[in-house]
């Protein structure tokens, strides 16, 4: 997944509003002021759930601090993608164990939220006994709930529920970038691939109502904001619950014409639900960004079976070409999974031939990584971790050449960006497109954050553009 540029700007951010403080708590008085610190890892949708759950601390009367040692009350909102995820959470709560210098604090309080939350359930209070909540994403609706019974002095308390239909929506949202919002449109998944944790520590998919959808982007133009990016992790199974049964590109479009919307993002697709109506719309609207992320995972059908993922080498490939037959360009953008239970290097070869054919402009790439409680995990013919990296190294290597080769046609082309951060230099500026490319390039102007402007490309490496602004 895309990673975002961090742009401190909080004085500016629009949609901060709830900030009303409520009657000191008891854990307040108790502890000099109400303050909070949260830490997230993970992907796009843990990152909005946590500027959600600020806002909810935030109407509870808590300040948001910059650092754990400030703060009364210490979130980390996890992921268990990979083990190498998951286990950091754990590190972080050992600084916290009281037979360091946890103990002479015992005022604070430490939160575990997200996918690990969800998956080691009670088991991290055994691991980590100091922990004093333990909550899945599943569950954030009772935060308010298990908040009071912590500030009313219980010492411990967990959501830990995936029955559930309900998503999580809140008013108080305190969003973090000052002009791209997150939205999340369908949560959880129901789709069952092989080695992956998240139908367990998500829950069941279900959707948000288009009209309130439609409402909060509404509200988010009017404060300013002029990128929308909907999350998911099957983004385009959404399944509008509302009398309206909005399809997903209907939904699309929507959010497109909304006044003052200038991009529309959207992420994750499953290649499966990915239709001629996605691409169609894509063509239509010049504010749905010229992007797919449309991940993978393998090149060969036999490996993809093994993976459940519901498609073969040559459907996926044929959604490619849907793709690519679009009137403008369509950025494609892909994960990969390699070293996957019995992956044989022939497998691997069409994962390689897949690169060459499918051409992609971007790719994340992991090494299988067995998980609790999935199927993959009980797998024999395990790959051998040296191979598994060796099988990495070269994909990366291909993929890296690929996107050199792609990205050198691009000089000359004229591109808007919109403009998201600065480097130390006054007058280099880094932009993205709108196929999400970075493009850093000069303007001799100032203040130019959140500034759509034309720039033209200039050089090329195989991750970012280099370009200047084009004054013509
Ligand atoms: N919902 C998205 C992906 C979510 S997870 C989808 O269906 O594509 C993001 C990426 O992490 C996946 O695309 C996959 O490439 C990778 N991933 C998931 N589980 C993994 C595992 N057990 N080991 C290694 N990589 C994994
Ligand atoms: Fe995981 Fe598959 Fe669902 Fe994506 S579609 S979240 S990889 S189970
Ligand atoms: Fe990680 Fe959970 Fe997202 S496992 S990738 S934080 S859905």
């Amino acid at each position: 997944m895309a990673e975002s540029i961090h742009v401190p700007l909080s004085a500016l951010l629009p949609g901060a509003g709830a900030r009303e403080t409520l009657p000191a708590s008891s854990l307040g008085e108790l502890q000099g002021g109400l303050t909070f610190y949260i830490e997230t890892f993970g992907c796009q949708m843990n990152e909005h759930d946590s500027e959600k759950v600020a806002g909810v601390l935030v109407r509870r009367g808590y300040r948001q601090v910059a650092s754990p040692d400030e703060a009364r009350l210490v979130f980390y909102n996890t992921c268990s993608i990979r083990e190498k995820a998951a286990q950091k959470v754990f590190s972080r709560l050992g600084e916290f164990n009281p037979k360091n210098n946890f103990g002479r604090d015992s005022g604070k309080r430490i939160g575990v939220l997200g996918c690990v939350a969800q998956q080691e359930g009670e088991q991290i209070f055994e691991r980590a006994p100091w922990v004093s909540l333990v909550c899945g994403s599943a569950s954030y609706r009772k935060l308010p709930l298990l908040l009071a019974r912590l500030e009313a002095g219980e010492r411990r308390v967990t959501g830990l529920e995936t029955d559930t239909d309900e998503t999580f929506e809140t008013e108080l949202t305190r969003r973090d970038h000052p002009f791209r919002a997150y939205l999340t449109i369908i949560e959880g998944c129901d789709k069952a691939c092989a080695y992956c944790v998240v139908p367990q520590t998500r829950g069941p998919e279900r959707s948000r109502a288009s009209d309130s959808v439609l409402r909060e982007v509404q509200e988010l133009a009017e404060v300013g904001y002029t990128e929308i990016q909907l999350l998911g992790q099957t983004v385009n199974s959404y399944r509008d619950p509302s009398n309206r049964h909005l399809t997903f590109s209907e939904l699309l479009l929507a959010v497109a014409e909304t006044p003052g919307i200038r991009r529309v993002r959207f992420m994750t697709s499953h290649p499966r639900d990915l239709g001629s109506d996605i691409v169609e719309a894509i063509d239509a609207s010049p504010a749905l960004c010229d992007h797919v992320h449309l991940p993978v995972q393998a090149g060969s059908t036999r490996v993809l079976r093994a993976m459940q993922r519901t498609y073969t080498r040559e459907e996926y490939l044929e959604k490619i070409s849907l793709i690519r037959r679009a009137r403008r360009p369509i950025s494609i953008t892909t994960d990969f999974i390699v070293g996957f239970p019995g992956e044989t290097e022939r497998d691997f070869e069409e994962t390689l031939s897949l690169l060459d054919l499918a051409q992609f402009d971007g790719a994340f790439s992991f090494q299988y990584s067995p998980r609790p409680h999935t199927p993959a995990a009980a797998m024999a013919e395990a790959v051998p971790e040296s191979e598994k990296l060796q099988r990495l190294q070269v994909l990366q290597e291909r993929q890296r050449a690929i996107q050199w080769q792609r990205n050198q046609r691009l000089r000359g082309q004229v591109f808007e960006v919109l403009v998201e951060g600065a480097s130390r230099r006054e007058t280099q500026w880094t932009g993205r497109t709108s196929s999400n490319r970075v493009l850093n390039f000069t303007s001799s102007r100032t203040d130019l954050l959140g500034e759509y402007l034309r720039v033209r490309v200039t050089g090329a490496g195989p991750n970012s553009l280099t370009g200047e602004e084009n004054s013509e």
